[in-house]
Order: C-alpha cells, then sequence, then structure tokens
C-alpha cells in the first residue's frame, strides 16, 4: 500500500465519483450483477411454490361454478387469502397457502372485505344454506347487504366447450390430462346428477363431491356450478397436516 492511499483511504474512490462515465459503468456492471443473481434461478427451478398434498385442478363443474364467481364480481366484495394473523386465523381457519391458488388463473386473493373472506368456506355451511343465502341474503343473515342472486336458480348452466376451457388451463400449467379434457362436458353433468356413476370422476379428481347441489335434481343450473365451486374452497388440503410439515421442517432447519 503506498503512503498516499494509506492517508486517504477513499482516493480511488474520488476518482470514480467525479468521473460520470466511469461512475455509470461501474454502476451498470453492478446492477448487471444483481440482475443475474435475482433472475438467472428462476431459469432453472421448476416452480416457484412448494407442492402441497391434496392440491388438484378444479372439476369441471367447480370451474364452472368460478367461471360465473368471476362474472357475478364476488370478488369485489370477497377475498380469498387468509393471512397469518391470529384474528385472521382465529376467524376463517389456517392461513392460505401458496399452493392452494396455484390452479387459479386468475388467482381471487383479492384486497377488499365487505364481506367475509372466503378461502376456507367449503364445508362451513350446507349446500342449503347456500342457496337460500345466494337466491336472499336477507332469509338467513338480517343486515346482510350482499345483493341478491336468485336468478342462478332459473339460469341453465350454459355447457359450452368446457374442454377448450380446460384445454386453455393447461396451456398455463394446470395438469389436466387428455381424459379430463375429453371427458369434461360429460364430467360437468354427472357430477351434479345424484343417479350418475362418478366411480371414473373421483378417481380422476380425488375428494370431489357429487351430488346435487341446488335442491333441483331434473336441473343443471348456474346455481349447482357456483354452489360446488364454494363447496370445494378451502378443503383440498388438510392445512393441519400441511402445517405440521412446514413446522417439522422450520425445525429441521434450525437444528
Ligand atoms: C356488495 C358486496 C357483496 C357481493 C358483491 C357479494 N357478497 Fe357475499 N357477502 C357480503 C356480505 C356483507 C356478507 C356477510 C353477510 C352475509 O352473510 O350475507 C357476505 C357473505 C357471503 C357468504 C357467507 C360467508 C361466511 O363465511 O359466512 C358467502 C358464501 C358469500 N357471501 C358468497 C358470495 C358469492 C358467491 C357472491 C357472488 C355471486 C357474493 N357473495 C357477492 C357481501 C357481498
Amino acid at each position: 500500500m503506498t503512503s498516499e492511499t494509506a492517508k486517504e483511504p477513499w482516493g480511488r474512490h474520488k476518482k470514480l465519483e467525479r468521473n460520470i462515465a466511469l461512475l455509470g459503468a461501474f454502476a451498470f456492471v453492478a446492477v448487471i450483477i444483481g440482475g443475474i443473481v435475482e433472475i438467472a434461478p428462476l431459469f432453472w427451478i421448476d416452480n416457484t411454490i412448494e407442492k402441497v398434498e391434496g392440491m388438484r385442478p378444479y372439476t369441471p363443474l367447480e370451474q364452472a361454478g368460478r367461471d360465473i364467481y368471476v362474472r357475478e364480481g364476488c370478488y369485489v366484495c370477497h377475498s380469498q387469502m387468509i393471512r397469518p394473523f391470529r384474528d385472521e386465523q382465529e376467524r376463517y381457519g389456517h392461513y392460505s397457502l401458496a399452493a392452494e391458488s396455484m390452479y387459479d388463473h386468475p388467482f381471487q386473493w383479492g384486497s377488499k372485505r365487505t364481506g367475509p373472506d372466503l378461502a376456507r368456506v367449503g364445508g362451513r355451511y350446507s349446500d342449503e344454506w347456500h342457496v337460500q343465502h345466494l337466491t336472499d341474503p336477507r332469509a338467513v343473515v338480517p343486515e346482510s347487504v350482499m345483493p341478491t342472486y336468485a336468478f342462478l336458480k332459473n339460469n341453465d348452466l350454459d355447457q359450452g366447450d368446457m374442454g377448450a376451457e380446460l384445454t386453455a388451463l393447461s396451456r398455463v400449467g394446470v395438469p389436466y390430462s387428455k381424459d379430463d379434457i375429453a371427458k369434461a362436458n360429460a364430467d360437468l353433468k354427472s357430477q351434479a346428477d345424484p343417479n350418475a356413476d362418478n366411480a371414473d370422476l373421483i378417481a380422476r379428481y380425488p375428494k370431489a363431491q357429487v351430488r346435487d347441489f341446488d335442491g333441483n335434481p331434473a336441473k343443471l343450473s348456474e346455481m349447482d356450478a357456483l354452489v360446488a365451486y364454494l363447496q370445494v374452497l378451502g378443503t383440498m388440503v388438510d392445512v393441519n397436516s400441511a402445517a405440521a410439515q412446514e413446522e417439522l421442517a422450520k425445525q429441521e432447519k434450525g437444528r
């Protein structure tokens, strides 16, 4: 070390600070290195979301219900994202895991809660409760400001081409098989038909709930699809075991 730099340790840095071209060049190099460190790993990992046991794509009927949820703008008043705060967990249940919305396109996390969070509403109420609530919210919750959606029960579910919808979703990474896509329209009908043989559907969509959802077995209505969707929310992953696994993993790391 020369005596000059020993006296003034930042001497060389001063040169850099006073030369705009040199400073620009060095800043550029620093940004490039930072960018590579952040971006490059994304090219080598398959997924940034940890897989959790139990997660499966929506059945065609649930997906159709989800489309109605989006069409009717339910997300304007309802979030689907339980944050890891004590008050939220006591009210809504275990906080939402990233994997639980990995097949949602677009996701329905939301940030506006005029009504309660719906991420774990599945199984909390009976189908009859949902049908009555959607038909006339004030019949079950007198102070409710939720609009009525009675027309859903009268609207036939537009069956369209569910195969095309599942194909589109599979292009953005939802793992529907060729079989799922070929049987999409048949699955849509049979899930809400109490007399159908749904063994094959349940084999492809584990734990799928099969029954008439709207209280009218003679009709496949938009209400059937929406209630099927509401009843699956938050039920795919056994959160307690997932939480237990996370906790264990954390302890494992700490050791
Ligand atoms: C204008 C705001 C608003 C819109 C839009 C809205 N809701 Fe609600 N929702 C509420 C409010 C407020 C409550 C709480 C009172 C009640 O239960 O009716 C609620 C409650 C609920 C509940 C009961 C949740 C619980 O845990 O008790 C469900 C399920 C629900 N809404 C579903 C829907 C669906 C499905 C749609 C779209 C078809 C929708 N909501 C649209 C405001 C809204």
